[in-house]
Parts: structure tokens; C-alpha cells; sequence
């Protein structure tokens, strides 16, 4: 049975204060808390078995590269990758969209089209644009509405036989909105382009299985999902892991090397030069089994309750716009005062304990659109509660008297 209160005992900073009040933690788009089980397995990483993994004979060496190994493994079985070695560890989403960007310098031609959409983050943009700038492809945008959709028959405007990837979120982090990625993958591959998914924003929420999607490529990061910052992981299929050639050079990423010339290892090491973030990945299969204990159906179901409360509230508040109002949203409001800027509201919001992200969210074509510098964004996970919520209304309400 799913119980907050307990839930809440698991995360030691949520009993933390700020400026003096309780601490209200409404930032879980940004990064997620982490809880005690994920803090002891870092605590023990260091404390009994810290060693280079898949170097040494020595036990702590290969107690280090069981426990890394056998983290990969988790990933691979939550996403229901087909293969281990489909998995490549990352220091998060954005190393892995670059990996694959780079990977695609040596394939695209001149003219030659990739489409992403009007919703995603700066790191599923400027990446695209960087390769467009290399191989003298060209960049296409879905368009979206006022709601916060990708308008699909737009996108079916722009594929073409000349499309050769197509790469969307699948939840967006500034709107909340979830993507229908099973259509868009469908329709990319039916003119024969690939598809990379920007997981960063679902998997906190939603279980991806990689095989029914068919997706090509798909990214997520550890610090979203309860795991620590600095690791991610990438899965592609493993036809376009081997055609894609190694991201960086270094060591264990070879099979041999000679001053003549040097040959790669197999996948996944190909894509794995230098030594790992070991501890990292080792507490992202701690993140991932903590979060599959309490069950993705569960967390899914309750924070979409705080996601309705929370709307209804705040709507009941003058001047107050929420934008993104998609009818399938993950926990995520981002929301304006009439004639106030967003820092402003932030900034109150913290005098009182409460953590709310302002700004562009790395979404500055989502501002365009609705020709705002940004947002206040409140995002909830499943260790939040509606009395939560009802203090950030009471905030918001007072931010409105004081500010207006
Ligand atoms: N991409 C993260 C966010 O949306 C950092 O806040």
C-alpha cells in the first residue's frame, strides 16, 4: 500500500528547513531527491569496495565491476532493452544525445533532413544544429499548439524520403506534456529515418520499454529518477550502435592499438573511453530498484492526483496562467502571474521553503511561442503531498498581493 508519510521517511533532506520553514521541494524536474537506500549504496561504494572497474584481478576490482555490471543489467531490464550491451553508461542525457549527434556526422550528407520538435530542451537542439553545421543537413521543427501538443500533421507535412532522424521528448520538461513518441517513432520509420527519445522527463514517471516503441535511440538521466547526478544512460539498437562510430578515444574502448593504426572494442565499451562514473552507475540500479519497488503504476496514479489538485488551486488564483494545458501531462505546471515576472515569484516562494525552477527552462523557443521570458515551474514526484501544495497556493496568493 502506497503511503507518502513512509515514503517521506526514506528522504532525509525533506525534513530539512529552509529560511526557517519547512522545506516544500517542487523542483523534481530539475533533479530528483535521493533517498536513503540510493545514499547507502554510494556510502558503501566508497567505504568497502572503491576500485577501477574491468582492469584489475584484484577482489575489489572485480567486486566493482559485478556490482557495475550487474547495474547495467537493471537498466537493461527496465527498459527491456533486447541486448546488455545496447546499454552504454553516460554521464546523463545530454552526453548521450551527444554521442549520438557526433555519431551521425559520418553518415548524414549534405541536404539530407532531421526533424525535432517545437517542445524540446536546448540539449535536443543545439546538438542537431552543431551536426546541421557539419554535414550541411538541414533542421525542420513540429510545430505545436497553444496547448502544448506537437501538431502531427504538421510533422507529417515535413517527413520525407530525405528525413533521416527525427528526435522528440517524450514528456516535456517545461509543459509537462507527454508525447504520443509510438506514433512519431511509426511514422519516422516508415520513410526510413531514425528516431532518438529524450527520456530525461518521462522516466521519472513512466516505464519506456525500448522493444514496443521501436525506438531507435533512447536517453535518460540517473539524477531525474532518484539516482545521482553526472550518469545517464543511452540505449540504441544495437544495428546503429555498431554503425555509429566511437564518441571519444581512450582507454577501454579498444581492442588494440598500435601507432598504425587502433581497433575498437565491442559494444557497449566502444562508447566507453576513460574510466566510468562506477559509483554513479552502481546507484542509478539502486535508484531504478527503489523506484520499481514502490511500482511506476503507483507513482504514475498518485502524482497525477497532486497534478489535479494542484491545477484546480492554483487556478482559483486571480491573474494565475498555466501553460500547457495538454490532456495527457506529466506532474509539471508552469505557470505565470499577470504582469509579474517569474524570478520575482521565485524568489518569494523560496523565502518560505518552497523550491520551484523560474526561467526559460531551457525551453527558449517554447517562450517565443507564447511570447514570455518564462515560467514558475512547480514539479512533483511521488514523495510530494497535497498539504504541500496547499503552501504553495497560500504563497503563490501572497507573492500576488505583494507583488501586483
Ligand atoms: N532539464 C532540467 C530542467 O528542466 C534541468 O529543469
Amino acid at each position: 500500500m502506497f503511503n507518502v508519510e513512509t515514503i517521506r521517511k526514506d528522504f532525509p533532506i525533506l525534513s530539512r528547513k529552509v529560511n526557517g520553514k519547512p522545506l516544500v521541494y517542487f523542483d523534481n524536474a530539475a533533479t530528483s531527491q535521493t533517498p536513503q537506500q540510493v545514499i547507502d549504496v554510494i556510502v558503501d561504494y566508497y567505504s568497502n569496495y572503491n576500485a577501477n572497474i574491468h582492469r584489475g584481478v584484484h577482489t575489489l576490482s572485480q567486486e566493482a565491476t559485478d556490482k557495475y555490471e550487474q547495474a547495467r543489467q537493471k537498466i537493461q531490464a527496465h527498459f527491456n532493452a533486447k541486448f546488455i550491451h545496447e546499454i552504454i553508461f553516460t554521464s546523463g542525457t545530454t552526453h548521450s544525445i551527444n554521442l549520438v549527434a557526433n555519431g551521425f556526422s559520418s553518415i548524414l550528407k549534405k541536404d539530407d533532413e532531421i526533424i525535432v520538435s517545437a517542445l524540446e530542451h536546448h540539449s535536443n537542439i543545439v546538438p542537431w544544429q552543431m551536426l546541421c553545421e557539419r554535414t550541411g543537413a538541414i533542421l525542420k521543427v513540429i510545430p505545436m499548439n497553444l496547448e502544448g501538443e506537437l501538431i502531427l500533421s504538421e510533422y507529417d507535412k515535413l517527413l520525407s524520403k530525405n528525413t533521416k532522424l527525427v528526435f522528440v521528448n517524450h514528456v516535456s520538461n517545461a509543459l509537462g506534456t507527454i508525447n504520443p513518441i509510438k506514433t512519431i517513432i511509426e511514422k519516422a520509420h516508415h520513410v526510413g529515418a531514425a528516431v532518438l527519445i529524450d527520456g530525461a522527463q518521462a522516466c521519472p514517471h513512466i516505464i519506456p520499454d525500448v522493444q514496443a516503441l521501436d525506438a531507435d535511440f533512447y536517453v535518460a538521466s540517473a539524477h531525474k529518477m532518484c539516482g545521482p547526478t553526472g550518469v545517464g544512460m543511452l540505449y540504441g539498437k544495437e544495428e546503429w550502435l555498431n554503425k555509429l562510430p566511437p564518441y571519444q578515444g581512450g582507454g577501454e574502448m579498444i581492442a588494440e592499438v598500435t601507432f598504425e593504426k587502433t581497433t575498437y572494442a565491442d559494444l557497449p565499451h566502444k562508447f566507453e573511453a576513460g574510466t566510468p562514473n562506477i559509483c554513479g552507475g552502481i546507484a542509478f540500479g539502486a535508484a531504478i530498484d527503489y523506484m520499481n519497488a514502490i511500482g511506476f503504476e503507483t507513482i504514475a496514479a498518485y502524482e497525477h492526483e497532486l497534478l489535479a489538485y494542484a491545477t484546480e488551486k492554483l487556478l482559483e488564483i486571480d491573474g494565475l496562467k498555466i501553460y500547457g494545458t495538454s490532456k495527457q501531462k506529466a506532474s509539471v505546471i508552469s505557470f505565470n502571474l499577470e504582469g509579474i515576472h517569474p524570478y520575482d515569484v521565485g524568489t518569494i516562494l523560496d523565502k518560505m521553503g518552497i523550491a520551484v525552477r523560474t526561467g526559460h527552462h531551457c525551453t527558449q523557443p517554447i517562450m517565443d511561442y507564447f511570447k514570455i521570458p518564462g515560467t514558475v515551474r512547480a514539479s512533483f514526484a511521488f514523495y510530494n503531498t497535497k498539504e504541500e501544495i496547499d503552501s504553495l497556493v497560500t504563497a503563490v496568493k501572497k507573492a500576488n498581493m505583494m507583488l501586483a
